[in-house]
């Protein structure tokens, strides 16, 4: 299945819990820099599209078309593998939370770095063998989320194939958008199934490792094992969980 058609899929009741994170949008528009024309690729429902640009969304899931809020930039279904634009057309082309849904994603970054002159990924480190034991939810009760990793490009390919500089990027302990990381230190919140839902995470696992991931994080936040073992995330603001920008 295309990442396109997975949000066909999955992508319904994406506004419920995804949405634009103020602090992380002030990193990635400031990383745009002075540019005018912007293209948003993996655009999904819109979120980070930066206010007083000019703004073109690429988006393949008509389910995630459908959900743009009115009024929001103009959007045009493709794929990042193949970019309907001519060379250098834009100022900057960015990419939030959707390279690893693409079939080939150095071809895909390849064809924004041709249509624009400057690129801002916000993606996820994979390349460090600890990764997955950062996430104390991926250590501790979904260890399945290695295997989605297995033949995809590192953070460090990735980088090397548009010329990147690579920044880390901080995930706030209220972040307002919901994806996979964003509740570590509100741990309750993985029990909520609209929370799964707005995460592809969950529904590539599948309903099995799903099922049990909940069930013993339930137990052990009842427990009390859990805020045993995370002790030390009660007194952060901030995480750092392998988030990183690419900019060109
Ligand atoms: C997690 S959503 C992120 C949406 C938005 N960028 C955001 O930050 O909320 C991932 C998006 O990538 C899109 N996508 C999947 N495969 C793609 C591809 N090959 N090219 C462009 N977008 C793709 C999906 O349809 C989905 O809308």
């Amino acid at each position: 299945m295309s990442g396109g058609q997975l949000y066909d899929t999955i992508g319904a009741t994406y506004t419920v819990t995804r949405r634009t994170e103020p602090r992380i949008a002030a990193q990635v528009w400031a990383a745009l820099g002075d540019a005018r024309t912007v293209l948003n690729v993996g655009a999904g429902t819109g979120s980070y599209e930066p206010p007083g640009r000019d703004v073109i969304a690429v988006e393949p899931s008509a389910v995630m078309r459908a959900q743009r809020p009115a009024g929001a930039a103009p959007c045009v279904a493709a794929a990042a593998e193949s970019l309907p634009f001519e060379d250098q057309s834009f100022d900057a082309a960015m990419a939030l939370a959707t390279v690893h849904h693409w079939r080939d994603p150095i071809a895909g970054l390849r064809e924004m770095r041709r249509v624009a002159r400057r690129v801002v990924v916000f993606t996820h480190d994979t390349t460090d063998t600890g990764w997955h034991r950062r996430f104390w939810l991926t250590r501790d009760y979904l260890p399945e989320v290695a295997d989605l990793l297995a033949g995809r490009p590192s953070l460090t390919e990735l980088a090397r194939a548009i010329g990147a500089r690579i920044q880390p990027v901080l995930i706030p302990w209220d972040c307002a958008d919901g994806f996979f990381e964003a509740y570590w230190r509100r741990p309750e919140a993985y029990l909520d199934d609209h929370v799964r839902r707005g995460v592809s995470v969950w529904a590539r696992v599948g309903p099995g490792p799903e099922r049990r991931a909940v069930h013993s994080l339930r137990a052990d936040l009842a427990s009390g094992r859990w805020a045993d073992r995370n002790r030390d995330l009660v007194a952060l603001d901030a995480a750092e969980l392998g988030l990183r920008l690419l900019v060109t």
